[in-house]
């Protein structure tokens, strides 16, 4: 039987890891994997995580399973957190997943289920793993163009008219805030632009948040979501907790299914419970019931959104830095879209090879479309890498 299987190729950014973890130089730069670091390199725990960790640790009386869906009231905040009040309660179903990863797949597996033959579109370029399972699952994909290689922003034109493309039963996969893994973002006009596309077209959005409050602040990484969900007849969001609550390893995310004809939600949520006993029976709690904590306790919660704030505006800071010392010397503005770029990862916009050459020469490790995790530089390496930058002729 296993000699049926077929080698998969390794997942670029692990793979990308494991290369640094191997790299004996003293002076390897980690630009790869989206995890956040500290200046000193190290990915916190964060203090209103340790702080309900510890209530938790002292108050837990059971680990007895939660319902299907997750813990009810994990729902009702990771809601309330990337929706607001933008949308009727009674219009939403939800159920906690292992991670936003996690998320996505039970969103692929129920857009499958529901209609074998809808097509995703999805952005050129987009998260390598969306791509990965959707291919996995055997899904039709259509890619939109997004990333105008000139500018580093975004190719607006050509997305829409790729956009208008789709067709009722479509599935389009939006991007939330911070793009992953170009950093160039839609603003609220284009937004309204595409949400006039996708209710001319019928395409379903399913919109991918990973990084609220990564890049210009808690509720206005937020707006485009809201905007979207409170303006189609039906929505798909899966949300991270991921880099937010800095709980990776814990396999903390959401999945939410948005109809505004409220008649359906009872179908969805059972839907949603459905896949998840399929897959994996009850999602993890622990993740899940610290993230709800934060949320529900006034003081973590702002102790946790002063935190997440402190990140966000290091690695804007760190942003403006490169983009200035790349300024100086090349004596040009051609950099400046990294300082307009916003989240975890910018696209440089240069080749594989050059990329290479900067591993090879600089022991400087982005992956290998040039996607590079801002939060893995600190104010000692930035100028570090802008040399490299230059040396290597980008
Ligand atoms: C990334 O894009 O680097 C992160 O989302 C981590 C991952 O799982 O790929």
């Amino acid at each position: 039987m296993f000699s049926n299987l077929k080698q998969q190729p390794a997942d670029k950014i692990l793979a990308l890891m494991q290369a640094f973890r191997e790299d004996p130089r003293d002076t390897k730069i980690d630009l790869g994997v989206g995890v956040y670091k500290n200046a000193e390199g190290v990915t916190p725990v964060m203090r209103a995580v340790k702080a309900a960790e510890k209530q938790l640790w002292e108050q837990q009386e059971t680990k007895a399973y939660t319902g299907l869906a997750g813990d009810p009231g994990f729902s009702d905040a990771m809601i309330d957190l990337v929706l607001g009040d933008s949308v009727a309660r009674d219009s939403i179903s939800a159920a906690a997943t292992p991670g936003g990863t996690g998320a996505c797949r039970q969103a692929f597996e129920m857009i499958r289920w529901s209609n074998p033959e809808a097509r995703v579109f999805v952005s050129n370029p987009t998260w390598p793993n969306h791509l990965s399972i959707l291919k996995f699952l055997n899904m039709p994909v259509v890619e939109y163009r997004y990333f105008d290689g000139e500018t580093r922003g975004v190719d607006f034109d050509g997305m829409i008219a790729d956009l208008k493309q789709a067709k009722k039963g479509d599935v389009v996969l939006l991007h939330g805030c911070c793009h992953n893994p170009t950093g160039a973002n839609l603003n609220m006009a284009q937004w309204q632009e595409v949400v006039a596309v996708l209710l001319e077209t019928g395409a379903v959005p399913m919109i991918d948040i990973a990084y609220q409050g990564f890049g210009d602040g808690l509720e206005e990484d937020a707006q485009a979501t809201r905007l979207v969900a409170s303006s189609v007849p039906e929505c798909l969001i899966a949300a991270s907790c991921s880099k937010n609550f800095g709980v990776y390893r814990e396999r903390t995310g959401i999945l939410m299914a948005i109809s505004q004809d409220t008649s359906l939600v009872g179908l969805t949520q059972g839907s949603l419970n459905f896949l998840n006993r399929q897959n994996y029976s009850f999602p993890p709690d622990h993740g899940a019931r610290v993230v709800t904590m934060i949320l529900q306790d006034p003081a973590l919660r702002a102790d946790w959104a002063a935190e997440l704030e402190e990140v966000r505006l290091s690695m804007l800071g760190l942003r403006e830095q490169l983009a200035g010392e790349l300024q100086r010397l090349s004596g040009s503005d051609r950099f400046g879209f990294l300082a307009q770029h916003r989240g975890m990862f910018s696209r440089l916009g240069t080749t594989p090879e050059l990329v290479e050459v900067m591993r090879k020469e600089h022991a400087i490790y982005m992956v290998g479309d040039s996607r590079m995790n801002i939060a893995g530089l600190n104010k000692t390496s930035v100028p570090i890498l802008a040399q490299a930058i230059i040396d290597a002729g980008v």
